[in-house]
């Protein structure tokens, strides 16, 4: 086929892009669907983890638990049908009764779903009782078990390896028992699991960070590589949402041209292309659809390493600034 044809063929297809998802589903006719699934990562216990996750925080954070959110049960419903298999929640945004809601009303059975959510670390109930805590998440998501079980952060401990470990421990029965068929960890830096890995049975399977080219975390992924812990990454589209301006503006576009994407997506593949599990979350199908895009397209090493190179001229952190200093870039 004429190359300027067949490319023209597959930006028609990828623009509006459905996703063959592992369950069956009702296709919207005016997309078009294209035979892939979303890609799993093995993590070091063998379990299978999506690459990319639908988020329930951020955008759909409840400060108290209150009257259930319709939207966010409708919008993760979406994500559902969309091809979206890995679901992310926590005990502190108050949204697991609206994913549990929705995926009871989604109908996928139970295990083509990829379920996490996480302890409450600022609540001292909450860590001093993990399986009190685990249950309570159980209940609202209406599940047996959750495939991935966090300690939202290791700031509890301000800093005491000896809290840490507890806290770890507690977090290798709730695997024992088989309620979290995975443990990892959240926010947690290179001291923060040094002292995990001093005295685990179980090592953290993945350490979901904030990451994206404007926060690098210096040598923390090559870190985690070193000590077989995986690596997922929330707030990854932060360049183009909260710290649009920047210096990578430029090239993510052109790279989004060559790639017939959107910017938001680059970024996301940028996430894929080092193994590192995307964590997005939107309201809207039409990006959701889009975002699956980013399995038909592959960066080059050089690009990924350019995107990364450009980031680290500009230092920019969306979460957790009441305990980083603003230049802090671990
Ligand atoms: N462990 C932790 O401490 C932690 C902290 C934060 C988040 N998380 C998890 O990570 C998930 C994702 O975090 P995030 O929301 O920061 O992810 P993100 O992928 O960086 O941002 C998603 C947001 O960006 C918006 N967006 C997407 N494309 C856009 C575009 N082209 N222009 C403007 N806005 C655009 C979406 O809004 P639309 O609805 O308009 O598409 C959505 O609200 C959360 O839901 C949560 O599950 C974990």
């Amino acid at each position: 086929m004429n190359k300027s044809v067949s490319t023209i063929l597959r930006s028609r297809a990828l623009r509006s892009f459905h996703a063959v998802s592992r369950y069956p589903r009702h296709p919207l006719s005016t997309m078009a669907k294209l035979e892939l699934s979303v890609p799993d990562l093995t993590l070091p216990d063998g379990n299978k983890i999506p690459m990319i996750g639908y988020g329930t925080g951020t955008a759909w954070f409840k400060k108290t638990e209150g009257a259930k959110d319709q939207a966010c049960i409708d919008a993760t419903k979406t994500a559902i049908r969309v091809g979206y298999t890995h679901l992310d929640g926590a005990e502190v945004y108050n949204t697991e009764e609206e994913l549990g809601a929705a995926i009871k009303e989604s109908k996928v059975p139970r295990e083509k779903l990829f379920v996490t959510t996480k302890l409450n670390d600022s609540d001292s109930k909450s860590i001093s009782d993990i399986p009190g805590s685990l249950d309570r998440s159980l209940k609202k998501l209406g599940l047996e078990y959750v495939d991935l079980y966090l300690i939202h952060s290791p700031f509890f401990a301000k800093g005491d390896k000896k809290l840490l470990q507890e806290a770890w421990a507690q977090m290798e029965q709730m695997a024992a028992t088989g309620k979290a068929k995975s443990i990892g960890v959240s926010n947690f830096l290179k001291s923060d699991l040094n002292a995990i890995l001093e005295t685990c049975k179980v090592r953290p399977a993945i350490n979901q960070i904030e990451y994206h080219p404007y926060l690098q975390h210096g040598d923390l992924l090559e870190f985690h590589k070193s000590k077989d812990i995986k690596v997922s990454a929330y707030g990854p589209l932060t360049p183009i949402t909260r710290a649009k301006g920047g210096p990578l503006d430029g090239y993510l576009e052109s790279l989004a041209k060559k790639y017939a994407v959107n910017p938001g997506e680059v970024l996301l593949r940028w996430c894929i292309d080092q193994n590192v599990v995307a964590i997005t979350t939107s309201s809207k199908e039409q990006r959701l659809s889009d975002m699956l895009r980013i399995f038909t397209f592959k960066l080059t090493p050089k690009e990924v390493e350019e995107i990364s190179d450009l980031g680290k001229e500009h230092h920019f952190r969306a979460f957790w600034n009441h305990i980083f200093d603003a230049n802090d870039k671990s």
